[in-house]
């Protein structure tokens, strides 16, 4: 299967709107084009035009992943870094490897771009073959319960998150 992954453009709108749809809609959630989270993102300033991608096939989109600008945040200091949320691919096409290749992707062109580290939420088995650790070992803690091994961020370059330390706050638009 020949994929390609790119930035969104304003085309692909509609399209990212359904594969995050029925990525999560197969894990019970279902948000509505209202409250879409990336259409909510993409309204403010945590939003990069460069770190929203899709991934294509046939010049369709079969999945998307969005880097977002979040802040880490202790004794009134803070420090900036990204998000890794949502991604998602359309359930025909989950785990040929498309999530993968848009992790890297997205990974190197943040890097690319001058950031220096992302911070995610998921599972402990699938990100840490990407280089991320558990987020606790830099300090950081999420705003949320959520178990220690959940909670990861990968350092794009050397010492990426020295200094990087507190409570991650995310954009008002990943809440419902
Ligand atoms: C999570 C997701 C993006 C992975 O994309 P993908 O293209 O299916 O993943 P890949 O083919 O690159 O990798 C497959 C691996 O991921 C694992 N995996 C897939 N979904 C997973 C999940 N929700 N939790 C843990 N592991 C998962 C598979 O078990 C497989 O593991 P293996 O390589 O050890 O066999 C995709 O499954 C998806 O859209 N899921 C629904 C939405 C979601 O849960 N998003 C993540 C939260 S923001």
């Amino acid at each position: 299967m020949q994929i390609e992954i790119r930035p969104e453009s304003r085309e692909d709108i509609k399209e990212i709107e359904d594969v995050v749809r029925t990525a999560f809609t197969s894990r019970d959630r279902n948000d509505s084009d209202e409250h879409h989270p990336v259409n909510k993102i993409r309204k403010t300033e945590a939003f990069i035009p460069g770190l929203s991608l899709v991934a294509l096939e046939k010049d369709s989109v079969v999945g998307h992943i969005l880097l977002s600008k979040i802040m880490v945040e202790e004794n009134g200091v803070s420090a900036s870094s990204l998000a890794l949320a949502p991604i998602s691919v359309a359930p025909s096409y989950q785990n040929k490897g498309i999530g993968s290749q848009m992790i890297v992707t997205a990974l190197k062109r943040a890097e690319e771009m001058g950031y220096e580290s992302v911070i995610v939420l998921g599972h402990d088995k699938y990100y840490p073959r990407f280089g991320f650790r558990p987020a606790s070992r830099w300090n950081i803690k999420p705003p949320f319960d959520v178990p220690d091994e959940a909670f990861m961020a990968v350092e794009l370059t050397d010492g990426g998150l020295d200094g990087v330390e507190g409570t991650v706050r995310y954009s008002e638009a990943f809440s419902g």
